[in-house]
C-alpha cells in the first residue's frame, strides 16, 4: 500500500524528470560535447563563408576557422577595411589559407546575388554563416540581460551610441525606406544568399556534412517596444532555418546540407559597446563559443551557455513580467537619452 507522502514522493520525482534532462543536456551541451567543427574540413580545400566579417563577431568567427584550417570567403561592405583584415588574419600563421571577398551593402535593394558568388562557384563550401544584420545601432540583447537580472535598470546605452538610433520611433514614426533596410539586412540578405549558394552546398555535401547558421538574437524572443522590426527580421530567420532544414532533410533529401539558428545575447562588438562581463562576452570569446556549438545537430542553439540561462529565466518568468519590465527598462533609456541630449 503506497501511502500518500510515497506518492507525493513519487510524483515528485516523476514531475522534475523534465528538468533533470534539461540540466544533463546543458552540461552536456556546454562542458562535456567534444568539438566537431572538424567535420566539415573534408574535400579538397574546404571554405567557410562569413559575412559581416570586418567587425565584431563576424570577424572573430572568421579568425578562429581560419586557425582551424578552413579556406576563408569573407563579405563586408568597406574595400579598405577588408584587407585590413585579410592582412591581420594573414599575419596569424604561416599556413597556406586561401582568402576571398566580397562586397555588397547588406541594406541596399538590387544585389544580383548570382553574380556576387560568381567568383567562388566552384568552390568545396561547407560551412556558412549568416553574420551580417543589426538593429541600427540599438541593442536590444541588453535588454534581455535585464529582464533576466530581475529588471536592474542598467542604461547602459552612451549617448553617442544613442544619437543615431533614434529607436523611440514608433512604426508609423518611420521612413518605409528605414523598414525596407533594417529587413533587407537581417532578413533578405542572408535568404537570397542561400539561394544562389544551395546547389552548390549540395554538391559539397556529397562528400561531407555543410551547415548554414543563421546569426539570431535572444531579443528577438521579447520583442521589446520600438523593436518590432528587428525582432520580427530575425524572428524570420529562425522560420527560415526550420523550413529550409526540413526541405533538405526530409523533402528533397536528406542532402547533407543542414541549418541551424544562433540565438545571440549581448556580445561586446564594434557596434554594441556594453563592457565584457559574465554574460556579455568579447566577439572573440563568443567565436569560439560559435566554433565550439557547431555542429550539435540542433535547429537552435544559444551558443555561448551563460546567454542559454538568460533565456531559460525569460521562459521562466513568463510573456506578462518580462513585456511589462521590457517596457519599464526601455522608457529609463529613452528617458536617459532625452535628459543627457
Ligand atoms: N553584438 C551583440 O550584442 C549581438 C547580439 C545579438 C545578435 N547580434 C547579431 O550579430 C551579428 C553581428 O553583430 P556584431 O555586434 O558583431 O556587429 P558589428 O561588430 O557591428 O559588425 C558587423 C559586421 O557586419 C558588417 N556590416 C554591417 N552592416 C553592413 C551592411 N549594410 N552591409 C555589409 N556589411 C555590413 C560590418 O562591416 P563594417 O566593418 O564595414 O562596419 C561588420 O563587418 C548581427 O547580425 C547582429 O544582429 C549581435
Ligand atoms: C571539392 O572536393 C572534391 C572531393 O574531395 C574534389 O574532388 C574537388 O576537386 C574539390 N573541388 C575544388 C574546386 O577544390
Ligand atoms: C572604410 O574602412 C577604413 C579603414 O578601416 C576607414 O578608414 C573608412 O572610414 C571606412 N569607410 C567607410 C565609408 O566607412
Amino acid at each position: 500500500m503506497v501511502t500518500l507522502v510515497e506518492a507525493l514522493a513519487i510524483l515528485g520525482v516523476v514531475l522534475s524528470l523534465p528538468y533533470l534532462y534539461h540540466l544533463v543536456d546543458f552540461i552536456w551541451l556546454y562542458f562535456l560535447r567534444p568539438t566537431t567543427i572538424h567535420q566539415y574540413l573534408h574535400g579538397a580545400a574546404p571554405y567557410a563563408l562569413v559575412t559581416g566579417a570586418t567587425d565584431g563577431i563576424g570577424k572573430a568567427t572568421a579568425a578562429e576557422l581560419y586557425d582551424l584550417g578552413f579556406n576563408l570567403i569573407l563579405h563586408g561592405r568597406n574595400e579598405t577595411k577588408m584587407q585590413k583584415v585579410i592582412d591581420e588574419l594573414r599575419a596569424r600563421a604561416k599556413r597556406d589559407i586561401d582568402i576571398r571577398y566580397m562586397l555588397a551593402d547588406a541594406t541596399k535593394a538590387g544585389h544580383n546575388f548570382d553574380k556576387l558568388i560568381e567568383p567562388f562557384k566552384d568552390l568545396n563550401i561547407t560551412l556558412v554563416i549568416h553574420n551580417v544584420g543589426g538593429s541600427n545601432g540599438v541593442q536590444p540583447e541588453r535588454l534581455v540581460s535585464s529582464a533576466t537580472y530581475c529588471f536592474v535598470a542598467v542604461p547602459a546605452f552612451t549617448c553617442r551610441q544613442l544619437m543615431h538610433i533614434g529607436f523611440y520611433y514608433r512604426l508609423d514614426d518611420r521612413p518605409e525606406e528605414y523598414i525596407h533596410n533594417l529587413v533587407r539586412w537581417n532578413a533578405l540578405f542572408p535568404l537570397l544568399l542561400t539561394r544562389v549558394l544551395l546547389p552548390q552546398l549540395r554538391r559539397s555535401a556529397k562528400h561531407g556534412p555543410v551547415i548554414v547558421q543563421f546569426v539570431g538574437s535572444l531579443a528577438a524572443d521579447i520583442s521589446p517596444p520600438r523593436l518590432p522590426i528587428y525582432a520580427a527580421s530575425k524572428r524570420f530567420l529562425e522560420a527560415l532555418t526550420r523550413g529550409l532544414d526540413n526541405d533538405e532533410l526530409f523533402f528533397d533529401g536528406p542532402t547533407g546540407v543542414r541549418f541551424t539558428y544562433l540565438a545571440v545575447g549581448p556580445v561586446n562588438s564594434a557596434s554594441m559597446h556594453q563592457k565584457p562581463s559574465l554574460n556579455t562576452p568579447t566577439s572573440e570569446r563568443f567565436a569560439k563559443a560559435i566554433i565550439a556549438r557547431t555542429g550539435c545537430g540542433r535547429r537552435r542553439v544559444a551558443p555561448y551557455a551563460m546567454h542559454a540561462i538568460s533565456q531559460v529565466v525569460v521562459e521562466a518568468l513568463g510573456q506578462r513580467a518580462v513585456d511589462y519590465y521590457t517596457a519599464e527598462e526601455m522608457k529609463v533609456l529613452i528617458k536617459h537619452y532625452a535628459k543627457s541630449n
